[in-house]
């Protein structure tokens, strides 16, 4: 088969810029903040943690691999990779293109209450340590039907134009240039965090478990956490990783990431929760928590209105690189497979994103009672994506590289045809992959799902 001429990133460098730029996003300052909230602190954590090493990191790194060999989209990788007539390993493919549809219609939304924020600190609108003005700004936006759609195109459009320019020249550049500055400034809002009279139950809350509130469905948030944090289990590491050079290191590469991601968001959360305590915010608040606590720590220091203005500007751009990551699965699935070309190709994602984001806006306003087993639209599609489909996905992938790919093709690809020597290494991602990985995702998903 004559593949079209693909796009790749063009450094090493620009690899890991470009990978940590879909983990990095709304999933350390929004999303695991509030869950960390809302499912009772340190307990949480640590059980995000295991997860992350234990599940995440092997899965990344076969996914990675996986698209690396097959040099192609989500689907036809499976495609290319499975034996002759085992054609339904390409179902996780079209599986990773659902969960990328369902995630950015809510994460859109997410990514447009950061917009219409970076107006707000501008206009003082937020500058307050009050929970009561700040939880009142915060339900006006959500709640009002309007407001909620047009940021949520604004978005759209945004990143859908940046998707049309193409992998390298899109993706990379706007990566490359934004993660140390977002770094720095948590890194403030840190250092003012801690140092607010009533800052201590915040860390303790952070960083002393009780072992007592880690449920079965705790397990399974964090365990959905780990996927949608590490952009895995849909395709998007697999797509990603079909960009890779074939002298990158795969391991190291996934594990860097890991790391940096981890960091930031244990940032975010030493920002957020010392603050929390220290100005009486409830830390189950759920998606409000961010954005009534970050406004109200920048409120506590010296030139708060420009660091506020800057903090949502470099969020918003955060979201870009995971949301552009994210568009990737559908984009490329459809252009190499329908020869659509990219630009229409992304058109029509924007388009299918906007249709199924629109329940998702007007979660708060028009489309309330619309629930689903008792959820809204906005976390119905939250938790059939975090914590169904990526976590299937990834239990589909380990049965596929454990038990079908199988260790000589594994240890080819991830050793570089042996120019690495990381035989042990691989041998143990191999026994976590066949075995252990995809045993505990199992039970942690019938397990959370109330089905024993
Ligand atoms: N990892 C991204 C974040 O934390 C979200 C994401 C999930 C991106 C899945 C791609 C795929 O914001």
């Amino acid at each position: 088969m004559t593949q079209p001429q693909r796009d790749a990133f063009t450094s090493t460098f620009g690899v890991l810029v470009a990978t940590l730029g879909s983990a990095v996003g709304l999933g350390n300052i929004w999303k695991f903040p509030s869950l960390t909230g809302s499912n009772g602190g340190a307990g949480f954590l640590l059980v995000y943690l295991l997860a992350t090493l234990l599940v995440g990191l092997p899965v990344m790194i076969v996914e990675t691999m996986l698209g690396r060999a097959a040099r192609a989209n989500a689907v036809t990788t499976f495609a290319q990779v499975a034996p002759p007539g085992q054609r339904w390993w390409t179902s996780i493919g079209w599986m990773g293109f659902a969960a990328a549809l369902l995630i950015l219609a809510f994460y859109s939304e997410v990514a447009g209450w950061v917009y219409a924020y970076i107006f707000k600190a501008m206009s003082g609108e937020i500058a307050t340590t009050d929970p009561k003005i700040a939880g009142a700004v915060f339900s006006a936006l959500v709640s009002d039907p309007l407001s909620s759609l047009v940021w949520q195109w604004i978005v759209l459009a945004v990143t859908g134009s940046i998707i049309m320019l193409g992998v390298a020249k899109g993706i990379e550049a706007v990566a490359r240039k934004l993660m140390p500055l977002l770094f720095i400034l948590l890194l403030v809002l840190c250092a003012r965090s801690l140092t607010l009279p009533g800052a201590m139950p915040g860390l303790s809350f952070l960083f002393s478990p009780d072992f007592s509130k880690i449920t079965p469905a705790v397990l399974l948030t964090a365990l959905g956490l780990a996927f949608f944090k590490l952009s895995i289990g849909m395709g998007t590491m697999l797509t990603y990783g079909s960009y890779f050079r074939a002298d990158q290191n795969i391991p190291l590469t996934t594990a860097r990431v890991m790391l940096a991601d981890l960091s930031v968001s244990l940032l975010a959360g030493i920002a957020i929760f010392p603050a929390v305590f220290a100005f009486g915010f409830e830390p189950a608040a759920g998606p409000s928590l961010v954005f009534m606590t970050i406004p109200a720590v920048f409120t506590a220091m010296p030139g708060g209105t420009f660091f506020m203005t800057i903090f949502f500007v470099l969020t918003a751009i955060a979201s870009v690189g995971a949301m552009l990551s994210l568009l990737e699965v559908p984009v490329a699935i459809l252009a190499e497979r329908y020869g659509l070309g990219r630009k229409r190709a992304a058109l029509y994602t924007i388009f299918m994103v906007a249709l199924l984001g629109a329940p998702a806006a007007l979660s708060s306003s028009l489309a309330a009672d619309w629930t689903v087993f008792a959820l809204k639209p906005f976390d119905l599609f939250d938790f059939l994506s975090s914590n169904i489909l990526l976590p299937l996905g990834g239990i589909l992938i380990c049965l596929f590289v454990g038990w079908v790919y199988g260790l000589p093709e594994l240890e080819k690809q991830l050793s570089n045809g042996g120019k690495l020597h990381n035989r042990t290494l691989v041998r143990t991602v191999f026994f976590l992959v066949r075995y252990l990985t995809p045993l505990s995702i199992a039970a942690v998903l019938l397990h959370g799902l109330g089905v024993f």
